[in-house]
């Protein structure tokens, strides 16, 4: 029988540093065999969760459980749990296998058996027949897989990951993305990952937890986040997102119509306490806005608007527009065209239209109202 308790309970977790509240009331249970990640800017509190859970901080207040137990008073040591950080700390005069090994030694096991976990796991990061290269004749893409190795061959409970890939160029920081996410699944080893970084968060994740300024803004799953942003801060944090400040002017259930600038808009919300005439901000996908050359019909959105270009930017699979709409005040409104090769190019100060429709104008009560 497989225990059913999370393997990382987290109780209205705080952490202080004199003035400084750098975590503040975390809450959250993981399931074992899941991926956490913790996404959030620079400061909000990423790292300082992580060091409480591995043990090198104690909490302000509130409890951490692992396995059920709690563990303030068990040193790091003594918790089983795995490391990679982004200064990968791997032991420069070992080779692969040596830094691998490393931590079996310290955990005293049966000296016969290293060898082939070692192995195994040179094979489970696909570096078999490289274990005797020394860390500097490695690239940075393999020194990341010993790494990972390292901290996977004692077959932690837990694996901590903070942003080991965020030091590496766009392409192998993706490619790493997808090997992380297999060896994860492979082991089925309970993983708390934590960057700054949203396509990374999308692709790793079973669990998304949104913060900023020590707090929780949203924890759910990557499409639930995707979709159903509960705040404009987490709107904003994930995909281009374009954003407008208005006033509720009509609200029906979900409905709502804001006076943005001259025009009023369609929008959609789940805040049943925004009242009629209330400042309110809006968030908009670029994925959701359609462009037309000025002057071709567009009936069928429910928002459509005049506009000229301000930027284009040509990423290969799509264009991505910056247009600047006077009745909005001349607040951008972003537009990706995902199809490019079939459609016109509009070029920097072209007229043109957008259109989006009212469920893709997610409205939130004013934060600082
Ligand atoms: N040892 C410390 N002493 C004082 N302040 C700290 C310490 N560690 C972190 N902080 C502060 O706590 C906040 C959160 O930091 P951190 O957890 O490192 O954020 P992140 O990892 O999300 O970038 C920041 O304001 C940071 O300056
Ligand atoms: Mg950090």
């Amino acid at each position: 029988m497989t225990s059913p308790l999370p393997v990382v309970e987290l109780r209205d977790v705080s952490k202080s540093f004199g003035n400084v509240r750098a975590v503040k009331n975390v809450s959250f249970t993981l399931p074992r065999g899941s991926v956490l990640t913790i996404l959030g800017p620079s400061g909000c509190g990423k790292t300082t969760l992580l060091r409480m859970i591995a043990g090198f901080d104690a909490p302000t207040s509130g409890e951490i459980f692992i396995q059920g137990q709690p563990v303030s008073s068990v040193p790091p040591y003594q918790r089983s749990i795995g490391m990679v950080f982004q200064k990968l700390a791997l032991f420069p005069h070992m080779t692969a296998a040596e830094n691998i090994a490393y931590p079996l030694k310290m955990r005293r096991y049966d000296p016969a058996t290293i060898p082939g976990r070692v192995e195994r796991y040179l094979q489970i990061v696909q570096l078999s027949g490289m274990g005797t290269r020394r860390i500097h004749e490695l690239s940075g893409g393999q020194q990341q897989r010993v790494a990972i190795a390292r901290a996977l061959s004692f077959s932690p409970d837990l694996l901590l990951l903070d942003e080991p890939l965020s030091a590496l160029d766009k392409k192998l920081r993706e490619e790493m993305q997808l090997e992380f996410r297999r060896i994860q699944q492979e082991l089925a080893v309970t993983t708390i990952n934590v960057t700054h970084d949203q396509r990374e968060a999308l692709v790793m994740s079973d669990e998304i937890i949104v913060m900023s300024d020590g707090a929780v803004q949203q924890a759910a799953d990557p499409v639930r986040l995707y979709r159903e942003p509960s705040s404009r801060f987490v709107a904003s944090f994930i995909g281009l997102t374009s954003l407008l400040t208005g006033r509720a002017t009509k609200i029906q259930a979900m409905d709502v119509a804001i006076q943005v600038g001259n025009m009023v808009l369609k929008g959609r919300t789940a805040d049943e306490t925004i009242q009629n005439g209330a400042w309110v901000e809006c968030a908009l996908r670029a994925e959701q806005v359609r462009i037309f050359p000025a002057g071709k019909g567009f009936a069928e959105f429910d928002n459509a608007l005049e506009g000229v270009v301000d930027q284009q930017i040509f990423e290969g699979d799509r264009m991505v527009y910056q247009v600047r709409c006077p009745a909005l005040g001349d607040a951008p409104i972003f537009v990706f065209d995902h199809d490019p090769a079939h459609h016109q190019f509009h070029q920097k100060d072209d007229s043109v239209r957008i259109g989006w429709n009212a469920q893709d104008l997610l409205v939130y009560a004013c934060s600082d109202a």
